[in-house]
């Protein structure tokens, strides 16, 4: 009995020992972390736990999370999440400091924005102030006067449900992008009104609101007319002669599809703006890209969530690590009877037909009065307690659903490689699988994929990992309200691959090459992701009609 007891003692010392030894190796590699410049350690977040759902089937626990430290050594102890993030709180803090510290050093040697001054075009208010003044007139069925207020991000959402953190949390439209970024970027901190000192050259043209007003029920002139009155006005103007354009650069708030019209043809979709000569010289940043030109560059498209600190976001991430999730996967969206090709039907079905309680689907009936899918809280609500998010292609291969499913934590499934990995190239890891699950659409439409099965055979140990990555990806995706102290959200990034985009031409010119030209645009897609020529099984998704 006694020699039991000893050992069972020298086991949990030898147990209890490892894990110190391993907690003091975290502590040393932690400290290590926050001598470089990351403001946040991928260490940091591994510390985060994730007490994600209560299921029996679905209980993640990251391998290395704090709680599971003090679950180890004392079983008894039930988490104390205030604790938890309060750890986490502190720990964010010196690395900030030290940023700090060496961002003064830098200011004093040199011009911080060298390099990243940009010109806001001076353009007639047609193109921008005029549309919001007459938001009336944008839009026969959505209220767009509404939508483009409190600086784009529409009203503020209530939060009675409670599904959302305190502040920050709009009904943002989404099409109001050219609207955010806009105001976003009045608010940049290297702006000039000396255009020939300018890197970059901003146009803020309302392109998606303008083309709006057009999209149905009037003819191809009235639909192109500002757009082309746009191009001329620009090219007119002393800053086009520098680069003939090159420098520019545009947000349009709507897919590529509205903006590249395939012919001249009456019924046929959109205006020109995208297939104008002086638009093939301008980088068209824009919701949804094509994949087979090479002037139009994906960016998020918004979310509802427009932070105004770190702080609200690393809240919002923590909150979104400890969220119970009961649904393995869950789809909001609608059936789409008139595309042929579509998949959606397949996945209503497949989610009605998955294990009781695994699957939850809200139905989106346009028709109906009280469409949930139009309710935010019940969309996010639904997000935020699946640990799977279907996002197969609706009418377009992108969904704004996309960025609400990682804004909610819940790892986003993909059916068609350009509904977000051939897209935002520069927001998104390159390597998918760490934040993502790709079913191929076509294995889903002749019914030889089962989606459940798919997913419950993802390794627990993998789902949290990918959870976590979803999670660190939440800044990225968000356009804050204005510059957030140590992360970069979807504004910085874009902002900084433009001017690097920008300098590369300016190079290039300088030398006078052209590298746009070295492989056919029709293989964009590949050539951006992949960056060189070749094939892929990926091929069949992008046979031209
Ligand atoms: C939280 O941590 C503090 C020390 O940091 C401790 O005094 C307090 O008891 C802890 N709270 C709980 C609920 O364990
Ligand atoms: C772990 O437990 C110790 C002792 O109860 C406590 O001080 C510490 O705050 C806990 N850590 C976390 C992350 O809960
Ligand atoms: C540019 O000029 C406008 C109007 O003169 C002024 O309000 C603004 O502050 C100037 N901006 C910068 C960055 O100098
Ligand atoms: C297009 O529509 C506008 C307004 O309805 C009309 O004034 C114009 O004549 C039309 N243009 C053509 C070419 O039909
Ligand atoms: C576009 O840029 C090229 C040089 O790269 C220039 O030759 C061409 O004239 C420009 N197009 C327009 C419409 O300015
Ligand atoms: C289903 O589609 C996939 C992908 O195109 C194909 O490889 C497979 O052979 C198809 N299976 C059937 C039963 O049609």
């Amino acid at each position: 009995m006694e020699k039991h007891i000893f050992a069972k003692f020298r086991f949990w010392f030898v147990v209890s020992s490892a894990f110190l030894l391993w907690y003091l190796l975290l502590c040393f590699y932690n400290s290590e972390f926050k001598a470089t410049k990351r403001p946040i350690t991928l260490l940091d977040n591994n510390f985060a736990n994730s007490e994600d759902t209560q299921e029996p089937n679905f209980v993640i626990f990251p391998a290395n999370s704090d709680k599971l430290i003090n679950q180890t050594l004392l079983p008894e102890e039930t988490g104390d999440n205030k604790n938890v993030s309060e750890t986490r709180a502190q720990k964010r803090e010196n690395p900030r400091n030290i940023l700090h510290k060496e961002d003064q050093k830098i200011s004093e040697n040199k011009d911080s924005c060298s390099g990243r001054y940009v010109y806001i075009h001076d353009l007639p208010t047609k193109f921008n102030d005029d549309l919001l003044k007459n938001c009336r007139s944008l839009s026969d069925w959505t209220d767009m006067c509404e939508s483009t207020s409190n600086s784009g991000f529409g009203p503020p959402l209530s939060n009675t449900e409670k599904v959302y953190s305190n502040k920050g949390w709009y009904a943002t439209n989404q099409f109001s992008l050219e609207v955010v970024f806009h105001n976003r970027m009045k608010k940049y901190d290297c702006l000039t009104n000396d255009s020939s000192s300018a890197s970059a050259v901003f146009v803020p043209y309302y392109a998606g609101l303008d083309v709006a007003r057009y999209l149905w029920g009037h003819n191809t002139s009235m639909r192109d007319s500002d757009s082309i009155e746009l191009v001329k006005c620009l090219r007119e103007k002393p800053e086009w002669k520098k680069m003939f354009g090159r420098d520019h650069f545009l947000v349009a708030g709507r897919i590529t599809w509205d903006f590249r019209r395939l012919s001249d043809e009456e019924f046929e979709w959109g205006n020109k703006l995208m297939l104008l000569p002086e638009s093939k010289n301008m980088t068209m940043l824009t919701i949804e890209s094509s994949p087979w030109h090479n002037n139009d560059f994906a960016i998020p498209y918004p979310t509802y969530f427009h932070p105004s600190g770190d702080q609200e976001v690393f809240e919002w991430q923590d909150r979104m690590r400890m969220q119970k999730r009961r649904f393995l996967f869950s789809f909001a969206g609608a059936p789409r009877p008139k595309i042929q090709d579509s998949i959606r039907n397949e996945i209503i079905a497949q989610c009605k037909a998955a294990s009781k309680g695994k699957c939850k689907l809200l139905e989106c009936n346009s028709n109906s009065v009280s469409n949930k899918c139009q309710k935010p809280d019940f969309v996010m609500k639904m997000f935020q307690s699946s640990n799977f998010c279907l996002q197969p292609p609706g009418d377009s291969s992108t969904r704004r659903s996309a960025f609400d499913s990682i804004l909610a934590g819940c790892i986003p499934v993909f059916f068609h490689p350009g509904s977000a990995y051939l897209q935002y190239l520069w927001h998104l890891p390159r390597d998918f699988t760490k934040y993502s699950v790709f079913i191929h659409a076509f294995d889903v439409k002749n019914g030889t994929v089962s989606i459940e099965k798919t997913l419950l055979g993802i390794p627990r140990q993998k789902v949290a990992a990918m959870r976590e990555e979803v999670i660190r990806l939440i800044p990225k995706v968000i356009y804050a309200s204005s510059k957030l102290e140590t992360l970069d959200d979807a504004f910085d990034i874009t902002i900084k691959e433009v001017l690097e985009k920008v300098s590369k031409i300016r190079k290039e010119t300088e030398e006078g090459k052209d590298s746009s030209f070295d492989y056919p645009e029709e293989r964009s897609w590949y050539h951006n992701f992949f960056g060189t020529v070749g094939e892929h099984d990926w091929d069949p998704y992008f046979g031209r009609m």
